[in-house]
């Protein structure tokens, strides 16, 4: 099959390559996916299990990417739940090969069915940015209406989620990010808009959740505006600066059917816009995921036309 694989994790994603890999095979619990469209994270190569299995030996050459929509082509010894041409999308194991390739060994709970009238595109750029959005919010930050919510990032991939579920559940919303992320936050539906590289973040005052995808300095600052009682929720690490009298959770994203199918309904009805940038081919892949300037959104790599 053509997969884009990477061996050098110095080179980043300029050391993607497209060639052809054997085909998976379904292990026990597993399906095998004929994928459509592969979302794909800009950190990726930053991240350990790019280039390590499990045990922590040296997967290379590795497929990356890990959010898929497609077909099933073949179902793994005992597993139930899905069936041979099946319309699907979800998250592919972090430390296996990923979804940048026509097919991917994947466990079946990993994913979800994906309906008739959800293009392959849209499916594809869900399931990591809704699932950290959904479970950042209301299972780690524990979201109640009416709460102020501090979203950096907030035209971003994952920040554009978290300010429209955020906002669904009756917060208010600040975002965040760079002057030029202004218009498009406020379009995603931030009540507010901090332009970091202009504006004082502490101006705006106490909040109860701080939804953090940036770290560091902003991190810094933003715990001190927590109050008592709220939560800094953080996917960007271990968290750095604690709020003095709440709660500090660092997370990663986990597969889930039943958030899958709340995100794909919410996608259905209007009330969440996917955040899609370009939409390029699997022979264009390697150009598309090192773009020479600033991405709109999140591209997506059309694996079947
Ligand atoms: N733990 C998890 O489970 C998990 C899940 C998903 C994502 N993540 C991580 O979360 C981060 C965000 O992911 P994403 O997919 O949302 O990325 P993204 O689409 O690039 O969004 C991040 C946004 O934040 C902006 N930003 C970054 N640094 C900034 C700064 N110093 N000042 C102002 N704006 C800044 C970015 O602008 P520029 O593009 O101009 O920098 C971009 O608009 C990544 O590091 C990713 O690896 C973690």
């Amino acid at each position: 099959m053509k997969a884009i694989v990477v061996t050098d994790q110095a080179a980043g994603t300029a050391g993607m390559t497209l060639t052809e890999r054997p085909e998976p095979r379904a292990s026990i619990n597993d399906v095998i996916v004929q994928i459509h469209a592969s979302g794909f994270v800009p950190t990726e190569m930053e991240w350990p299990s790019t280039w390590t299995d499990r045990a922590g030996r040296d997967k290379t050459p590795s497929i990356p990417g890990h959010e898929l929509a497609g077909v099933v082509t073949a179902l793994g010894y005992g597993t139930t739940g899905l069936s041979v041409g099946q319309r699907v999308f979800g998250l592919a194991d972090w430390h296996r090969d990923g979804t940048l390739a026509e097919y991917v060994a994947i466990e079946a709970r990993n994913l979800a069915p994906l309906p008739g009238d959800v293009d392959f595109t849209v499916g594809a750029s869900l399931p990591i940015s809704g699932l950290t959005a959904w479970q950042g919010l209301f299972q780690h930050g524990r979201l109640q209406s009416g709460q102020t919510v501090l979203v950096h990032g907030a035209a971003g991939a994952v920040g554009t989620m978290v300010t429209q579920l955020a906002r669904e559940a009756g917060a208010y919303v600040i975002g965040t990010g760079r002057a030029a992320d202004r218009e498009k936050a406020l379009d995603f539906g931030v009540h507010e808009f901090v332009d970091l590289e202009n504006d004082a973040l502490k101006d705006v005052g106490a909040v109860d959740l701080v939804f953090d995808v940036i770290g560091g300095d902003v991190q810094k600052r933003s715990a001190a505006l927590i109050k008592a009682g709220g939560t800094l929720v953080s996917i960007v690490g271990p968290v750095e600066s604690r709020p003095a009298d709440g709660l500090a959770v660092d997370f990663v994203v986990e597969a889930d059917r039943a958030e899958l199918g709340e995100i794909v309904q919410r996608v259905r009805d209007g009330r969440l816009r996917t955040n899609i940038g370009d939409i390029a081919s699997l022979d264009d892949a390697v150009g598309a995921l090192n773009p020479t300037t600033r991405r709109r959104g999140k591209t997506v790599i059309r694996v079947r036309p």
